[in-house]
């Protein structure tokens, strides 16, 4: 944890020297100067300031010219444009010849990493450690920053109950709670306690609902009441807001039948009458256009018209704000001053980010910014934090250094394009990741040295499985489908190279485009021969540790009963390879807790551990509510991680047993390290409220605490029970209220914690 803060530290005091040319000016001196500013535009003006063009498609789309667009005052911002010298001959267009000299907001999807890749966000969230997420997006930040990037769609908040849609890798997961502190950290990470000169804008995302897309399937419609809104999926996009995040960016699915990017409830009720947001709304790429393809406006017009008068500020990509709003405005149908509460926010957060004054990228530091050493140090402190250890029978791990013979089978083990995950900026759009990534085969060669013989067997590609998708996303041919010889010939040296080695190291998973948008499965399976491959090996009766690489939980019910220990590593970054050599070798004892419940397979899906009770729970005898042939209780449950040292949690005790509705208690449980090694605990209190207005989940998260524990330490930790904890949103009042009833409280290492306590709560 030291080593963390420090690192932070470090990199707080490098971003004062990298950056701070630009004396930031206060909220209020923007905002005057935005309004000064709105004044001398014209209407044209203003629609291009509610304008994205978007970097690839802008030359095609456009029916004049780009560099003319911006020198027109018709383009507000940019997105998906990564060449730093085109971001600044750009930038000299509108700056230097354009009426009102307005710079442009370049904008990326900067979501774990700019060229240093950080684990997934969900692997983030797994270290219950904001501290760490927080560190992680200022590195990101700084990267994009000197990369000319000023504005990232991130965090994405989108809680994600059901692990087949594969946006869940984005998000950090179920949880309501826990999502709020991880949006709150990646906030504060990409723009620090304000906006100013050394911020990158986050954009709080996709509003609202996104996550709840009927089976999982990506873009799907959502239908969610207002109480699992307000209770559940809104939570953290609250929380963000609070934090100051000066954007958020509309969903692109139906919420309730009217689509997010026209939905004037969620951008104009909630966001800014309920929560009184300042910032501006963009809409998802090309999402007012899609308005029409919904079946909600009926023509491309219709669809501007919606959006805006809904509260959508900012046309990401679809070119319908510059079509026709100004017509809109002209004809009267839009009031000029719809225009204005849009514009307003945007100027404001250019001139907060000091973009008037230094609008430019210093194209001599963008590489020595982005090759800074500290970044992979940090990143692979991040990535062996984010670790879920979910099986360790009998000591498997941590393994001896002395090891002479070690069998690595599964190709994610050695594959460079799936280490650093989906989004890696320059992967994407740089045409290939400019990182070096370490892969796990390159990390545990590193940590051994010549003195252990690997020998490794990759097998096919588990994406050989799915060549179409393959092919849409890379644009390139797809590979053929192993044939059945290259399936019977990798089965084979699996199962030789095991017999031969002392132990046997699997790497499994997903690919890394298998869970990321548009990416939905209706199989948790293992795709591909990964399950073939690793029974073999098995059988040869090795120790055999399973290291999984993916993005979404998938089904290891097998590995789980005849494999001793699984290590979960997610994709865990540029020097993901060395972090999980650190982690199997001991010299990270893993700490990660899962910020999913694990289902034993996709029928489960959705699966969450904070539902209600049902009249018939899963543990009565007869007419239950289950499934004939599993489990309805996950394989591993929410806030579930194992360590290679034992805990006690104990003297669970409340400052007040008995207390009033606007009162709060303070909680303190013992943690005690009854191990032989140093490790991290995750301590973790739920609660429940017994009766009321509503029915309320079997229990919730309302606090956790990640710490370092010696041998034999005991520490006491306290949490606080007030009205943020208590409240809820009741669908019989319509209002957030503490209720007078008695709570149950819960302290442990998961969801599952049995240590309890009562609070009763009074009028
Ligand atoms: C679509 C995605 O849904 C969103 O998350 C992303 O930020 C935008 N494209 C821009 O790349």
């Amino acid at each position: 944890m030291k080593a963390i803060l420090s690192c932070t530290l470090l990199f707080l005091a490098l971003a004062a020297n990298i950056s701070g040319q630009t004396a930031p000016i206060t909220a209020d001196e923007a905002h005057h100067r935005a309004e000064a500013l709105l004044k001398q535009m014209t209407i044209e003006e203003k629609v291009g300031q509610m304008n994205q063009s978007s970097g690839i498609v802008m030359p095609l789309l456009a029916s004049e010219k780009p560099d003319n667009l911006i020198v027109q005052g018709k383009v507000g911002s940019i997105l998906w444009l990564i060449d730093v010298k085109e971001i600044n001959r750009l930038q000299h267009l509108a700056v230097d010849k354009s009426r009102l000299h307005i710079p442009i907001l370049f904008a990326f999807d900067v979501i774990h990493g700019y060229r240093t890749v950080f684990p997934i966000p969900l692997a983030m969230a797994a270290s219950w450690d904001p501290g760490v997420e927080e560190a992680a997006q200022h590195l990101a930040g700084e990267d994009a920053r000197a990369a000319g990037i000023r504005w990232t769609f991130t965090p994405m908040v989108d809680i994600a109950r059901d692990s087949r849609w594969g946006r869940i890798v984005e998000g950090a997961g179920e949880d309501p709670y826990l999502g709020a502190a991880m949006a709150r950290a990646q906030v504060r990470g990409f723009q620090g306690e304000s906006l100013g000169p050394d911020s990158v804008v986050a954009c709080v995302k996709h509003f609202a609902g996104y996550g709840a897309a009927e089976g999982g399937r990506d873009y799907d419609s959502s239908y969610v009441p207002e109480e699992l809104m307000q209770n559940v999926y809104l939570v953290p996009f609250h929380a963000a807001e609070q934090a100051g995040a000066g954007s958020f960016m509309s969903a692109y699915m139906d919420l309730n039948d009217v689509p997010a990017t026209g939905n004037h409830w969620l951008l104009t009720d909630v966001l800014r009458k309920q929560w009184g947001f300042k910032g501006f709304v963009v809409s998802d790429a090309w999402a007012v256009g899609a308005l029409q393809t919904h079946g909600y406006a009926k023509d491309p017009e219709d669809a501007a018209f919606k959006a805006v008068t809904a509260g959508l500020d900012m046309d990401m990509a679809s070119l319908t704000y510059p079509k026709y709003l100004a017509g809109l405005v002209h004809s009267g149908k839009v009031k000029e001053a719809q225009l204005d509460a849009a514009v307003l926010p945007i100027l404001e957060v250019k001139y907060e980010l000091g973009l008037f004054d230094h609008p430019y990228v210093d194209e001599s530091k963008v590489d020595s910014t982005l090759s800074r050493p500290e970044g992979r140090e940090l990143e692979r402190k991040v990535a062996a934090r984010s670790m879920v250890l979910l099986k360790n029978d009998k000591h498997t791990l941590p393994l001896a250094k002395s090891i002479k013979k070690i069998a690595v089978i599964g190709a994610l083990a050695d594959s460079v394009r799936d280490i650093e995950g989906g989004w890696t900026v320059e992967g994407l759009f740089g045409g290939g990741s400019k990182s070096n990534p370490v892969t796990i085969l390159a990390g545990l060669k590193n940590k051994l040295g010549p003195g252990t013989e690997i020998n490794y067997v990759a097998g096919p590609s588990p994406v050989r499985l799915f060549p179409s998708l393959f092919d849409a996303i890379s644009g390139t041919k797809p590979p053929p489908p192993p044939t059945d010889a290259e399936i019977a010939e990798s089965i084979a040296k699996a199962k030789a190279a095991a017999a031969g080695a002392d132990v046997v190291i699997a790497v499994v998973g997903e690919t890394a485009v298998m869970s990321s948008e548009s990416a939905s499965r209706a199989s948790m399976e293992l795709p591909g021969i990964q399950q073939q491959m690793l029974e073999a090996a098995a059988s040869t009766g090795k120790p055999l540790v399973l290291v999984l690489e993916n993005g979404r939980p998938v089904d290891v019910q097998w590995a789980s009963k005849h494999i001793p220990a699984i290590l979960e590593a997610w994709y865990p970054g540029t020097e993901g390879g060395n972090a999980v050599a650190d982690v199997l070798f001991g010299d990270v004892n893993p700490g990660g807790k899962l910020p999913i419940s694990w289902a034993h397979s996709a029928g489960e899906e959705p699966l969450y551990y904070n539902h209600n009770l049902t009249h018939e729970p899963e543990d009565r005898p007869n007419f239950t509510s289950r499934y004939w042939d599993v489990s309805s209780k996950p394989l591993y449950p929410f806030g579930y991680g194992l360590s290679y040292t034992s805990f006690k949690f104990d003297h669970l005790r409340l400052s007040k047993t008995t207390m009033t509705t606007g009162d709060a208690t303070e909680v303190q449980v013992d943690v005690t390290n009854t191990g032989k090694l140093a490790g991290d605990a995750v301590a973790q209190i739920y609660i429940h409220q017994r009766w009321g207005s509503a029915s309320r989940p079997v229990r919730q998260l309302k606090g956790f605490k990640r710490i370092a524990l010696q041998p034999g330490e005991t520490q006491t930790l306290k949490f606080t029970l007030g009205k943020d904890e208590l409240e809820f949103w009741s669908p019989q009042t319509k209002a957030w209220a503490v209720e007078p009833s008695t709570f149950d409280v819960w302290a442990g290492e998961d969801s599952t914690a049995s240590l309890h306590a009562e609070l009763s709560v009074t009028e």
